[in-house]
């Protein structure tokens, strides 16, 4: 049976408020940590298979042509190898995480630089990748194509494209205005663990062992990468070690490997390198941003402009969301907002941690701080005096918005009353600089399934093909089916990454914890009411708590109840119409001290403060740590995090996590965290919402801004990396 929630209409209970045990919320340890720190926890390529052979793979040298291995006989024949395969099914695009995204690329045709092309299999790694740097890889009729943004051409994008009111006319109006243009750099998400994947096949089943984030739409663009029934396909993830967006689609070794292994009859193994993960999986697309503000002369926006330039290859439909949050964090009447693509041949552009927002909102928050700056408002109040009613646009209610609390209570923790004029503060040969920003990102829920079976001996299995990236999923779903159970949190065993399991969200977007969540909750719904059903009783009566159920003044344990039974049921969410009566969003603001040394522009973030409103937080521990992870993701942002690309052909030239700097324990000062109690009862029956990616939306600028605010300079050119300071 079945629990099935369609999420058309707000939660009309508050169920986990009055629970028993107070898991839900608690800042639990994660069950599998344990077996992370100590290297027991089987990684992708970790796993040992009979049998098994390696497959490296083979890069494009340029970004257009024909691909021909020149020399592939006698690579085949150097020691230990088994196979060169050039496959039209490699050339498949890294797929941008939706269910419908179409390969572009014409078979053996080159379309950007790194571009995967071909696979090496040999009995040994190490024979595996000689053979690979061993094969002479041409490029037949190469063109020259568009590999720079400024110049490439640029289709509009239509659906994004938003004019209300007369911007123009506001911004003549306007007792200030301004109207300013960022640029901001294409990022990677890099991973820790590279994409990896061994296939082996049981005749015509496929087993795939990857490290992915989707794992129902990883299996079925696999099955149809190979042109097999997605039935034949079993995907096992049952630890990933980092995503950020670039697992959201399979990668091409997940292709390579089940062709490799088919053909040779073997397991095969492939594992990018580090090279290949910044050349060809995802990037964030750079962006070019104008924001223009229009005032009035009590600091109250009249108008709103944003527009913005991505980029991605020629035919695929991805373009960096960056205007979502600026549709809905501040008034202003007069609105006008577009987003165009430019076409060109870099690396494919796709989701990278909280696509659009994380430098979207950042941009607008320098230029809220540059009218604060030119009206001699505080950039708080600034922010405060321009928290709309409603949704601007469509006038619908926000279904929770602790906005203005996190505004007011940030500010109080940070010290804010504090802050330093321009230029004003300095020690030594430091110049001390204070600044804030706005967090802001959508709420999303999605359809997903769990099984939860409440076994004889008084415990409880859950059980979904949802994926844990490192975000604490085995924690959340053990402590809600435990909640609902009357179980200790050690009693539950969550099972996930196998999609032999029923189907979830996946991790993505921030929607994982609630949506999954949602689902085990509904199982563990009808589970109660199973329960009550046995012992006659209606369910609400019904108290669990410690393995023991008490209702009508006794108390029996579970074990007694189930009789040597087991009860197992589904629980299956689907987002439904809540959009077209709300604005979901999740909020915050943060606040950074900045150090930037006097003569050489070096900044060194001192400390960093967040206060976030996510609706119910269902772990305080692991929430405040993807809090962390975020702003340490705008640290990056902010000073060091750049995909440099070659002007001639577009390849990466910083392909390696040496020369891609992202900020390392050094770099990255006491950072506190602060989670506003909230509840969503739109956002789903655990009235939880996302909080994975709200701490990078906006995290970037708060640095920036404290930047201006120490040294008089606007870096408006991310990252605001000691040159252009000086
Ligand atoms: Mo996130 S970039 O949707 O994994």
């Amino acid at each position: 049976m079945t629990e099935y929630l369609k999420m058309d209409a707000p939660a009309t209970e508050r169920r986990l408020d009055d629970m028993a045990q107070g898991l839900v919320g608690a800042p639990l340890d994660r069950p599998e940590g344990p077996l992370k720190v100590t290297g027991s926890a089987t990684y992708a390529d970790e796993w040992q298979i009979d049998g098994m052979v390696h497959g490296v793979m083979v890069r494009a040298p340029g970004n257009s042509g024909r691909v021909v291995l020149t020399n592939s006989d006698a690579v085949a024949e150097m020691p230990g190898v088994l196979a060169v395969i050039q496959d039209d099914r490699l050339l498949r695009n890294p797929a941008q995480g939706t269910a419908d995204a179409a390969p572009i690329q014409g078979a053996r045709h080159a379309a950007y630089h790194g571009q995967l092309i071909a696979v090496v299999v040999a009995e040994t790694f190490e024979q595996a990748r000689h053979a690979a740097q061993s094969l002479q890889v041409t490029l037949e009729d190469a063109e020259m194509v568009p590999v720079d943004p400024a110049t490439a051409a640029t289709e509009p994008r239509e659906n994004q494209a938003l004019d209300q009111g007369d911007l123009e006319a506001a911004m003549q109006q306007a007792a200030c205005r301004v109207d300013v243009v960022y640029t901001t750099p294409s990022h990677s998400s890099s991973a820790m663990e590279p994409h990896a994947s061994i296939a082996s096949w049981d005749g015509e089943e496929l087993t795939l062992r990857g490290s992915y984030q989707m794992l129902k739409y990883n299996r079925n663009e696999l099955a149809d990468s190979l042109g097999v029934h997605p039935d034949r396909v079993r995907i096992v993830s049952p630890y990933v070690g980092g995503g950020f967006g670039s697992k959201l689609g399979l990668a091409p070794e997940a292709v390579a490997a089940s062709i490799a292994a088919k053909q040779l009859g073997r397991p095969v193994s492939v594992a990018l390198q580090r090279p290949q993960v910044y050349e060809a999986t995802m990037r964030r697309s750079e962006t070019r941003q104008r924001v223009r503000l229009a005032a009035d002369a009590a600091g109250r926006l009249i108008g709103l402009g944003h527009d913005a330039r991505v980029s991605n290859l020629p035919g695929e439909t991805f373009a960096e969301p960056v205007l979502q949050a600026s549709h809905f964090l501040y008034a202003g009447a007069n609105r006008k907002m577009s987003l165009e693509l430019a076409r060109l041949h870099r690396l494919c552009a796709g989701s990278v941690r909280a696509p659009g927002e994380a430098v979207g909102v950042t941009v607008l928050e320098n230029a809220m701080d540059e009218l604060a700056q030119e009206m001699g408002i505080d950039p708080v109040e600034l922010r405060l005096r321009n928290i709309p009613d409603e949704d601007p646009e469509s006038g619908k209610a926000f279904s929770s918005r602790r906005f203005r609390d996190a505004l007011e209570s940030g500010a109080e923790a940070f010290g804010w009353a504090d802050r330093p004029g321009v230029k004003e503060r300095r020690e030594g040969e430091w110049l001390i600089g204070y600044g804030m920003a706005s967090a802001a990102r959508i709420n999303v829920l999605k359809e997903s399934e769990a099984r939860v079976t409440l076994l004889p001996d008084g415990t409880a299995r859950v059980e979904t093909d949802m994926t844990d990236i490192g975000t604490g999923t085995y924690a959340i779903l053990g402590q809600i089916a435990g909640e609902m159970l009357g179980l200790p949190y050690e009693k539950v065993d969550v099972r996930l990454g196998d999609t032999t399991l029923p189907p979830a969200a996946g991790s993505g977007g921030s929607w994982g914890a609630s949506s999954s969540g949602t689902s085990v909750y509904l199982a563990c719904e009808a589970i109660r009411r199973q329960l009550a059903e046995r012992l006659d009783v209606s369910e609400p009566d019904l108290m669990l708590k410690d393995g023991c159920v008490t209702y009508a003044n006794q108390t029996k344990s579970l074990t007694e109840v189930l009789g040597g039974d087991e009860i197992a049921k589904l629980g299956h969410v689907v987002p439904g119409e809540t959009s077209k009566a709300v604005r979901q969003a999740t909020f915050g603001a943060y606040f950074a001290e900045v150090a930037v040394h006097a003569a050489s522009g070096e900044t060194r973030v001192r400390r960093m403060h967040g206060s976030f409103a996510a609706g119910r937080i269902l772990n305080a521990k692991t929430a405040r740590s993807q809090c962390l992870g975020g702003m340490t993701f705008g640290i990056g942002i902010a000073l060091t995090e750049e995909m440099a690309f070659d002007p001639r052909d577009g390849h990466v030239t910083n392909s390696n996590l040496a020369e891609y700097h992202i900020p390392v324990n050094a770099d990255v000062p006491q950072l506190t965290v602060e989670l506003l109690e909230e509840r969503d009862d739109w956002a789903s029956p655990l009235q939880a919402k996302g909080i994975g990616e709200l701490g990078i939306c906006g995290a970037a600028a708060a640095i920036t801004n404290a930047i201006y605010n120490a040294t008089g300079v606007r870096v408006r050119d991310y990252p605001a990396t000691l040159d252009k300071v000086i």
